[in-house]
Order: structure tokens, then C-alpha cells, then sequence
């Protein structure tokens, strides 16, 4: 560790494999925080990490509507729960990691520079939830995952590590996602280690 002790949270929503992996390499993760009861949840209880969950549904969110229709959906109060659960904990560092909330502006004005994600495309190539499908229609020969700083620009922050990975002719989306994902379980968690002992900087805002 260095002189700044940081203290790591992972935010989840999904399968968790990228958890899943951090946990086989001991990462110290000091908080687990999910926006549902999903299978990152119960990755994160089995590893013992400590556990939080944040429902978006408690904020108006609509189980029944599309990820990108949420008229309901209070986006500022969940980014100020959320980041009150953050600064509650002493988190110096939140890894989305599969976390498909977009969070308010007003969540940066504490945490510009110290929230990252990993996107599963070359940014700033595919943005968005359907980076694996349009990489895939477009024809690309190689793709691969970006992680980077979170910033109120949805997948547009600095780039803090990029891999690429090939597209296979008999590739589909599921095919392609998960070799993706195998790039990204052990990219990630090496990062975040580096990060968590100073040995890599996160580029300044
Ligand atoms: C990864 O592909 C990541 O790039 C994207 O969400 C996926 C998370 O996978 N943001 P999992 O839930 O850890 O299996």
C-alpha cells in the first residue's frame, strides 16, 4: 500500500465474472455495491467481501421498461445515495464493473477522477450498452475493452489502460462478449492492484 491507503468499492449489476476474478486474485476490495439482487451479489457475499445493495427500483426505476426508458427513475437521488454510501465508507476508489446505472453530474463533484469503468470496446469507438453487437455488425476484425476514468459523458472519460482482442468470422455477440471478458477479468484486476499500491497513477482531470 501506498502513503494514501486507498480503499476500494466494486459496483455491480450483473453476472460479476470480473468480481469473481478479483476475488481469486485477493483483491482487497473493501466494498461491494449493487444496484439488484443479481449474481455479483451473491459472487461478492462468497468471497466475504463486505456488501451493499442500492435498489434502483427504491428510486423509481421500472423493471418492465428498457435500460435507456426510465422516465420515472430519480437519477440524482441514486447518484447522491450512492455517493453518500461511498463517503459513509471512506472509498477512495469505485470500480463500476458491469454497473449499468448512469449516474448524475452531481456524483462527480465528489468523485471526478476517482470512479472508473471497463467498456467492452476500443473507445472512443462503440459506446453505449450494444458496444459488442455494433462492433460486431460493423465488420471489425479486432475490438476489445477500455477501461476508464468515469465521467458525466457516458464511456467518454480518460483512457486508463486499452487491450484489444480479436473478431472471429463465427463470432456472435455472445461469443465475442465473453472472450472479451476474458481479457477483461485479469486486465482489470491488475490494474486496480497496480492502482491500490501506487505503482500506477490515474490520469489527472
Ligand atoms: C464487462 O464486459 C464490462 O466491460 C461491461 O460489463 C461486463 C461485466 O461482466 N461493462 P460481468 O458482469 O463481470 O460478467
Amino acid at each position: 500500500m501506498n502513503q494514501k491507503q486507498h480503499k476500494l468499492a466494486v459496483l455491480v449489476s450483473g453476472s460479476g465474472t470480473l468480481l469473481e476474478h478479483m476475488a481469486t486474485e485477493h483483491l482487497p476490495i473493501n466494498l461491494v455495491i449493487a444496484e439488484k439482487p443479481c449474481r455479483g451479489l451473491e459472487v461478492a457475499k462468497s468471497a466475504k467481501y463486505q456488501t451493499e445493495l442500492l435498489p434502483r427500483t427504491n428510486f423509481g426505476w421500472d423493471n418492465s421498461r428498457k435500460w435507456s426508458d426510465q422516465p420515472r427513475f430519480d437519477r440524482a437521488k441514486f447518484s447522491i445515495a450512492l455517493a453518500d454510501i461511498l463517503n459513509n465508507r471512506g472509498i477512495t476508489i469505485t470500480a463500476m464493473a458491469g454497473f449499468m446505472t448512469i449516474l448524475s453530474p452531481i456524483f462527480f463533484e465528489t468523485y471526478r477522477g476517482t470512479l472508473l469503468n471497463i467498456h467492452p470496446a476500443l473507445l472512443p469507438k462503440y459506446k453505449g450498452e450494444r458496444a459488442v453487437a455494433d462492433a460486431l455488425e460493423a465488420g471489425e476484425t479486432v475490438t476489445g475493452t477500455t477501461i476508464h476514468i468515469a465521467t458525466e459523458e457516458l464511456d467518454a472519460g480518460p483512457i486508463v489502460e486499452q487491450a484489444e482482442v480479436p473478431v472471429l468470422p463465427e463470432d456472435t455477440v455472445a461469443t465475442l462478449h465473453e472472450r472479451i471478458k476474458q481479457t477483461e477479468r485479469p486486465l482489470y484486476a491488475q490494474v486496480l492492484a497496480e492502482i491500490l499500491t501506487g505503482e500506477r497513477q490515474l490520469p489527472s482531470q
